[in-house]
């Protein structure tokens, strides 16, 4: 690990990257150029998204993708929602040769995003990139370390940190609405009917190894003959992804370490497997069941689980102070509640001392109240600000890092099952 990155260092650049804004040498007119990695789910929806955010401000200029009917889709709706025809690319190093490109956004199976973070950054590209921001630590350890040196600005997709819904509930954790927090619940539940397996994305029927480029999908990852259902269902596949952890968990640990300023787990021990999905034709790796127990170094802990077999629950981070418990429910939802110290017996008193009974509780829509689904438009518009000088973003490659490393843990706690500890000396793990 080079010395800059060391643990005080690395959490430095975290809390640097937010300070004040940068000045940047554009002229006011000057449209950001984009080139645009990967037109599968996100980076097809996020066309559209990009649009909404900063339409006077950027325009699309190059995509590139290595499934040719997914090209062909974007180029469509570029016709539709911008009204311009990009350049297209199978090769992303072709696209990032073109000088006219001033950012990228890479929007790609998750074992791609280090070789392609790296080669944008050292084309001279600004990147945005989706979470996990690696597939490993040691590949997320170069993305940080590779930004310091490019001086450009990487906003990591770890969208909620834009969300106003998840600013409000930080403040009101500042206004020490909750009292003290030690502990918080945090969840995602989904079901799939029985023949739309969890994470078994259709397929294209087109889709063949002529119209898709196998081998610039599988980039490092181990060979592999021609698979359609790795290529399009690659989240089930740990050559290609963390599963649970990298996918859903980051998002959620991220946002804990947000509301509350928290940084990284001193642990995890994780636990599950494959329960739910396991139909002799499905060879996925990755489990649909997992839970997992964070340690922080602060008296604090997260305990998380999710379940790809049952959705009654949904999705959320509870943030249990001692003094009320404040609720995030599938990024739309904000509730508080104080504490009535009463063990929720039927018709017991409130025994809460009268400042905490004062706190009178709330429920916030996030649609409702700031007309927002969720934080990824905002996102988007901050890493445009950002390009521009107006801004700094809020998901730095070292708090998207972070954000990793906790995914990361549970997956290596789950497949070794062993407690994981973070090293803070080598910035490293270790086993208990
Ligand atoms: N922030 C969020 O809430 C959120 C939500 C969904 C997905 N994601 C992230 O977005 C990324 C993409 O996920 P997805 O669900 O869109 O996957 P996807 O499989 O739907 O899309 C991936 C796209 O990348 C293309 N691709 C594969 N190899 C390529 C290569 N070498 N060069 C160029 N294109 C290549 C594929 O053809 C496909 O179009 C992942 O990192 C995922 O974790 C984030």
């Amino acid at each position: 690990m080079a010395d800059e990155l060391d643990r005080r260092g690395f959490l430095k650049a975290a809390a640097l990257a937010a300070g004040p804004a940068l000045v940047s040498g554009r002229a006011a007119n000057d449209k950001v150029n984009i080139g645009w990695i990967g037109v599968g789910t996100r980076g097809y929806a996020g066309l559209d998204w990009l649009h909404t955010a900063s339409p006077n401000d950027v325009q699309i200029t190059a995509i590139c993708d290595t499934y040719q009917g997914y090209i062909a889709r974007a180029k469509d709706r570029m016709q539709t929602v911008w009204g311009t025809t990009p350049k297209t690319f199978v090769d992303y190093r072709e696209l990032l040769a073109d000088k006219s490109i001033d950012a990228v956004y890479i929007m790609t199976p998750e074992h791609l995003h280090h070789d392609m973070a790296i080669a944008a950054l050292r084309a001279g590209k600004h990147v945005y990139i989706e979470k996990p921001l690696a597939h490993t630590i040691e590949e997320g350890f170069d993305i940080v370390r590779e930004w310091q040196k490019a001086g450009k600005i990487v906003q990591v997709g770890t969208q909620n940190r834009s969300s106003s819904l998840y600013k409000k509930a930080k403040e009101l954790v500042q206004q020490g609405m909750v009292g003290d927090v030690h502990f918080v619940r945090a969840f995602w539940y989904r079901n799939g009917l029985p023949n739309e397996p969890s994470w078994r994305y259709a397929i294209p029927p087109e889709a063949n190894p002529q119209n898709t480029d196998w081998n610039r999908f599988l980039g490092t990852a181990p060979k592999h003959d021609w698979d359609a259902q790795r290529y399009f269902q690659w989240r089930l596949y740990w050559d290609y992804s963390g599963g649970i952890s990298t996918d859903l968990l980051v998002h959620q640990t991220d946002i804990v370490n947000f509301m509350l300023d928290k940084t990284l787990p001193k642990s995890c021990m994780a636990s599950g497997g494959i329960y739910r999905w396991t139909a002799k034709t499905d060879d996925r790796d990755v489990p649909d069941t997992l839970s997992a127990i964070y340690e922080y170094p602060d008296q604090f802990q997260i305990n998380y689980s999710c379940y790809l077999g049952n959705e009654f629950f949904g999705y959320g981070e509870e943030i249990c102070g001692n003094e009320g418990t404040l609720r995030v429910m599938n990024r739309q939802d904000l509730y508080f509640e104080p504490e009535m110290y009463n063990s929720r017996r039927a018709n017991a008193p409130n025994r809460a001392p009268e400042a905490i009974k004062a706190r009178a509780a709330l429920h916030i829509n996030g649609v409702q109240e700031y007309k927002e689904s969720d934080g990824a438009i905002n996102h988007f518009r901050n890493f445009i600000n950002a390009v521009l000088g107006k801004e700094k973003v809020i998901a730095p490659p070292p708090v998207g890092q972070q954000a990793a490393i906790s995914g990361h843990m549970a997956t290596l706690s789950y497949k070794n099952q062993k407690k994981v500890i973070w090293d803070e000396g080598t910035n490293k793990t270790k086993f208990a």
